[in-house]
This record gives structure tokens, C-alpha cells and sequence, in this order.
């Protein structure tokens, strides 16, 4: 990870650097300048501890309720997975990247046509802003874990379907208890209202910290939504703030 910045001077460099690099259009320099231009977030929650995970405490999770001994052992015995019809038209398998001792782990919604055809999560134009997303925060990908909701592309990027979810979910559970990170980011909507089992939109869930199983998670815009909308970019900022925050207050 790159140093921090240390002086008023260099922070406020820093920041309208990592600003312009993220796409924001207007630099932000203050709370007073953020409140005067974007829609107000939703309310912060202040974020639960990061405690003992209840992950799996009490459920089974289906395959996953087998113990794997380490993260590369489970992705080789779900990697042929034909549980549901996606396994039968998907090229590639993605299972998830970066770095298996992450604090952080970031979770997407499900791997698009560049990354069905190399086999990693984000590594197509959304994955090029997550990167700089991440660059904004002094993150690089051997920073933190990336995985998704599913790990076979829907075809034609339609939306997950609730049975396909419902079969691949136990699969991330278990790279989540294995990775063990000490905080969450849910990238979207579909991998927020998943996890967090509700339909309450995305605007209601961003930028505020939730609880999963015991690990505080962050919700925020997902960068294909950033694509399309440059205008979230501001929020997804706002966001990333607070996450930094959180992590660096965990050491
Ligand atoms: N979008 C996602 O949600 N995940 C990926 O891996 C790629 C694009």
C-alpha cells in the first residue's frame, strides 16, 4: 500500500489528485462544497465492531458447509460447478482474486464477457475504474479481495436470477469465512440487497456501514453504474472516504 499523506498541504493534494483520477468532475474540498452540490447521503450508521463472525454459527450452507483448509482448496472443488445452468454456458469459472489475507474484500455482482473469458473478477471497463477507484484510497488489487455474488456470467449480462443466486451464495460464504476480511464492500445493488436480504433500494443503502455476520460492510455504487451515471461519482467518493476511514482505524 502507498504511504499516507502526512501534512494539510499534502492531504488536500492528495485528494483532489486521487479526485480528478476517479472521474469526479467537481473537486470536493470540503464537507460545506459536498453538502452544497450533491444530494445528501443517506444517514451514516456508525459502524458495527468488527467481531467474531456468526458466519456459520448456526446455518448450513449447503456445499460450503464442508470445511475447506485454505481458499485455493475450495476454489478447486467448486471450480466445475454445475449447479445451476450457468455452468453450462459460461467460458470461465471466476471464482474471485487478489489477496487471500485481505482485511477488505470487495463483492461484485457477477463476472461480465471480459471476465467470463479470462476467468478474473473486474478485469473489464468496470474493472478499470474499480481500480481507480481504489487508486482514490491508496489501494492497489494486492490490497484487498475481490469476489462476486455469482461466479458465472448470466448471459447477455442480464440480472442474477434468484435460483442461480441462491446456489452460488454458499460458495462466496465460504470464501468469505476463509478469507476472514475485517470489513466488507458490497459494490451495487444486487450484491447489496443479497447479502443484506432486503429490497430497500440502493440510494437507502449507500454509504452507510451494515452488518454481515458480525463483519461491518460498506455499501456503495457499483463502477458500471458509474459508467453509466458519472454523476454518482461524487457519492462513490463520499463513500470511499469512509471505508478508508474504517480500515485505517482497524489498524
Ligand atoms: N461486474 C461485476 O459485478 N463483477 C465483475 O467481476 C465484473 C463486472
Amino acid at each position: 500500500m502507498k504511504d499516507k499523506p502526512g501534512n494539510i498541504y499534502q492531504l488536500l493534494r492528495h485528494a483532489m489528485v486521487a479526485q480528478v483520477e476517479m472521474g469526479v468532475g467537481e473537486l470536493i474540498i470540503n464537507r460545506k462544497n459536498v453538502k452544497k452540490t450533491a444530494a445528501p447521503p443517506a444517514p451514516i450508521a456508525t459502524p458495527v465492531t468488527a467481531g467474531e463472525s456468526d458466519l456459520f454459527a448456526s446455518e448450513s450452507h449447503g456445499p460450503a458447509a464442508v470445511q475447506y483448509e485454505s481458499v485455493e482448496a475450495h476454489r478447486r472443488a467448486i471450480c466445475e460447478c454445475q449447479l445451476c445452468p450457468l455452468g453450462a454456458t459460461r467460458n470461465k469459472f471466476v471464482y474471485g482474486a487478489g489477496n487471500i489475507n485481505a482485511d477488505l474484500m470487495f463483492i461484485g455482482e457477477a463476472p461480465g464477457a471480459d471476465e467470463d473469458r479470462l476467468g478474473e473478477p473486474f478485469v473489464g471497463r468496470a474493472g478499470k475504474l474499480l481500480d481507480r477507484i481504489l487508486a482514490a484510497i491508496q489501494f492497489t488489487r494486492d490490497d484487498i479481495y475481490i469476489a462476486n455474488i455469482l461466479k458465472c456470467r448470466p448471459p447477455g449480462n442480464r440480472d442474477p436470477l434468484p435460483a442461480e443466486e441462491e446456489k452460488c451464495l454458499p460458495y462466496l460464504l465460504e470464501q468469505i469465512h476463509l478469507i476472514q476480511p475485517k470489513l466488507l464492500c458490497a459494490l451495487g445493488r444486487v450484491a447489496a440487497q443479497k447479502l443484506l436480504k432486503t429490497t430497500t433500494p440502493l440510494g437507502k443503502l449507500r454509504g452507510r456501514w451494515h452488518d454481515f455476520h458480525g463483519v461491518p460492510m460498506l455499501v456503495t455504487y457499483h463502477p458500471a453504474a458509474l459508467l453509466r451515471f458519472p454523476t454518482y461519482k461524487r457519492d462513490t467518493w463520499e463513500d470511499m472516504q469512509l471505508l478508508r476511514a474504517q480500515y485505517d482505524s482497524l489498524r
